[in-house]
C-alpha cells in the first residue's frame, strides 16, 4: 500500500502540564525511530508546553477544536490564529464528542474546515454514526453524508492536507471496537465518497484513520486492512505504554 501509515493519540479532556510533558517526553524518546506518521492533540491549556518538545520530531502537535470564526467577540473560544501562534499544525475537527455533546452540524464543521485549510493547518475530519443509526443499516448512509458535507468547497489541493477518521459513536470509550471487516467497509464507502468527490487519484491517496477502542491488541489486525490507514486513540493515548504498542504495530 502506497498510503502510509497515521497514528494520532487524542488526549481529549485529561491531564495537567506536567503530566503532559511527561507522557510527551516519552513518547519522543520512545517513538523516534518509528516508522509512521505521528501526532498528539493535547488540550488547549496543554499546547504550549508540548509544543516545544514535539518540536523537530516526528510527532505533529494537534488541537482537539478550533473556533469557527478567526476572531472577535467569542468568548470560551480559541482561534485559528491563537493556535498557529503555538505552533499547532494540525485540527481534528467533528469528533462525535462535539458534534452530539455540543452539537455541532454538518455546516458549523464544514466552515471550520475551511477555516483550517485557509490558515494552513492540517485536518483530521471525524465522521461515524450513532449506535441507532448502524441498527437501521444506516451507517454507510451517515458517513457519506459526513464526509460530503465536511468537505464542501474543499479544493483538490486543500483535501491533500485532510485526513479522515472513522470513529463509530458507539465504539469511541466503550471498550467495543467495530471489526477490522466491518470497519474496512466503511472506510471502503468513505474512500468512494472521496472517489465520486475528487477522483480516484485522490480517493487512493486519502488517510482514513479508524477510531473508537483501539488498543495495542487490536491495532495490527485493524491496520491490516485495506482501508485503514491509522488510528485516531482516545484512552490508550494518554499512556506511553498503550500508545507506544499501537504506533509501532507490527
Ligand atoms: P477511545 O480510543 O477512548 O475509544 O476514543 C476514541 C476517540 O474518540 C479518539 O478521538
Amino acid at each position: 500500500m502506497a498510503r502510509n501509515y497515521y497514528i494520532a493519540g487524542n488526549w481529549k479532556m485529561h491531564k495537567t502540564r506536567a503530566e503532559a510533558a511527561a507522557l510527551a517526553k516519552e513518547l519522543v524518546e520512545a517513538l523516534k525511530d518509528g516508522k509512521h506518521k505521528y501526532l498528539v492533540a493535547p488540550g488547549f491549556t496543554l499546547l504550549e508546553t508540548v509544543a516545544p518538545i514535539v518540536k523537530g520530531t516526528n510527532i505533529l502537535l494537534g488541537a482537539q477544536n478550533c473556533a469557527v470564526e478567526e476572531q472577535g467577540a467569542h468568548t470560551g473560544e480559541v482561534s485559528v490564529l491563537q493556535l498557529k501562534d503555538l505552533g499547532v499544525q494540525a485540527i481534528i475537527l467533528g469528533h462525535s464528542e462535539r458534534r452530539h455533546n455540543y452539537r455541532e452540524d454538518d455546516a458549523l464543521i464544514n466552515k471550520k474546515v475551511l477555516l483550517a485549510l485557509k490558515h494552513g493547518f492540517d485536518v483530521i475530519l471525524c465522521v461515524g454514526e450513532l449506535l441507532e443509526e448502524r441498527e437501521q443499516g444506516r451507517a454507510e448512509a451517515v458517513c457519506e453524508r459526513q464526509t460530503t458535507e465536511g468537505l464542501k468547497g474543499v479544493t483538490a489541493g486543500g483535501l491533500s492536507r485532510v485526513t479522515i477518521a472513522y470513529e463509530p459513536v458507539w465504539a469511541i470509550g466503550t471498550g467495543k471496537t467495530a471489526t477490522p471487516e466491518d470497519a474496512d467497509a466503511i472506510h471502503g464507502s468513505i474512500r468512494n465518497v472521496v472517489e465520486k468527490l475528487y477522483g480516484g487519484a485522490e480517493a487512493a491517496k486519502i488517510i482514513i484513520q479508524y477510531g473508537g477502542s483501539v488498543k495495542p491488541e487490536n491495532a495490527t489486525q485493524l491496520m491490516a486492512k485495506e482501508n485503514i490507514d491509522g488510528a485516531l486513540v482516545g484512552g490508550a493515548a494518554l499512556k506511553a505504554d498503550t500508545f507506544v504498542p499501537i504506533a509501532k504495530f507490527a
